[in-house]
């Protein structure tokens, strides 16, 4: 299973919303397309939204050279599209930036034509393979957190679907189950997308890793019978101070795992630090259509013209994070120092 790839024909992907009933796969000839495909969430998570957004910038371009365009302008055209797709999850706009810069750096080396084209593409299949290194070292850091025989929450998809493959949160579990060590996972099923009984489900079941689906208003009663000794999630921006916007409902999550104090764990690449914001209020949060709340599929479940709310994301404040995973290493609270010194790369 590829989450997404480089083809010759366009950025292949699966289609995450036909899941679980149906595997699909989709390829994206255009830049165009590719953006389409993270609005409607065909591709979605963190690190999978910025590995799909290096690839249409790569198409993009392809297709400026191709037909003679002015590639500057062209070129900002291609990365404002992309950047209008989705708002709250920082790896797209890093791997903008990074697109960007390869670019500037290209051109200014004298790099032109189709040549220019191919040193976009590369960095998109870098960044991409990158991604899958990357998830491999934070499972690495976060496996020894987790002790054998441990049952872990997690909310939303942190997975191989949402990234370029192992995933993040489940990345840990992944790699902690590659030690020897028995653990179970309980994954809340994410309303009103579903990617918990979806995709996670899904993909830990393909795995062989034991999982028990639940809805999102039972996580209070298992931690109140004991059975979740960790909360793993993922998360889409991580401000300076450790505030961390994730899929909503993490935050109802984390102030429970707080009264009944079990271990809440975020686990990230780097590339979804923001250190430009200095608290999580600051993190925009996406809006969705009112259709995800009101039908599940093609049914109805509210009355026609009823008032619906439906932020995508909410903002779990650092004080009810016991530690954020990197692939650098783990970060402890108070964060703001640690993020900030294994960002440099410290
Ligand atoms: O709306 P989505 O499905 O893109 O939201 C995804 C999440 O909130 C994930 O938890 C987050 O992106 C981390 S994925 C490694």
């Amino acid at each position: 299973m590829n989450t997404v790839e480089w083809t010759p024909a366009g950025a292949r992907m699966i289609d995450q919303r036909a899941l679980p009933t149906e595997e699909v796969y989709r390829t994206c000839a255009t830049y165009q397309e590719v953006a389409e495909a993270i609005r409607s969430m065909i591709v979605r998570g963190a690190p999978a939204i910025g590995v799909a957004a290096a690839f249409g910038i790569a198409l993009g371009l392809q297709a400026s050279v191709a037909a003679g365009e002015d590639l500057p302008a062209a070129f900002e055209r291609i990365c404002q599209t992309m950047a209008a797709t989705r708002p709250t999850a920082v790896n797209l706009f890093w791997a903008i930036d990074r697109m960007r810069r390869k670019f500037e750096q290209a051109r200014a080396a004298g790099v032109a034509g189709d040549e220019l084209a191919q040193a976009l593409v590369d960095e998109a299949q870098a960044i991409h393979a990158e991604d899958i290194g990357v998830c491999r070292q934070i499972g690495r850091q976060g496996a020894a957190l987790v002790p054998d025989g441990a049952t872990v929450l997690t909310h939303c998809n942190a997975g191989a679907l949402a990234t370029a493959g192992y995933g993040t949160a489940l990345g840990v579990v992944r790699a902690a189950v590659e030690q020897g060590k028995r653990i179970a996972v309980y994954a809340d099923e994410t309303r009103p997308f579903l990617q918990g009984a979806r995709l996670t489900a899904w993909e830990l079941m393909r795995d062989g890793i034991p999982v028990t689906l639940i809805c999102d208003n039972m996580a209070g009663h298992f931690m109140k019978l004991g059975r979740i000794d960790c909360v793993i999630v993922g998360a889409d921006r991580i401000a300076a101070n450790g505030d961390t916007a994730n899929k909503i409902g993490t935050y109802m999550v984390a102030a429970l795992a707080q009264r009944h104090r079990i271990p809440f764990y975020v686990a990230a690449p780097m590339s979804t630090l923001d250190l430009r914001l200095e608290t999580g209020d600051g993190i925009p949060i996406e809006d969705r259509a009112p259709r995800e709340v009101t039908h599940i599929g093609d049914q109805r479940i509210a009355p026609a013209g009823v008032a619906v709310a439906n932020p995508a994301f909410d903002i779990t404040p650092s004080e009810l994070i016991t530690a954020i995973i990197t692939e650098r290493g783990v970060a402890y609270p108070p964060f703001t120092a640690p993020l900030r010194r294994l960002a440099a790369g410290d």
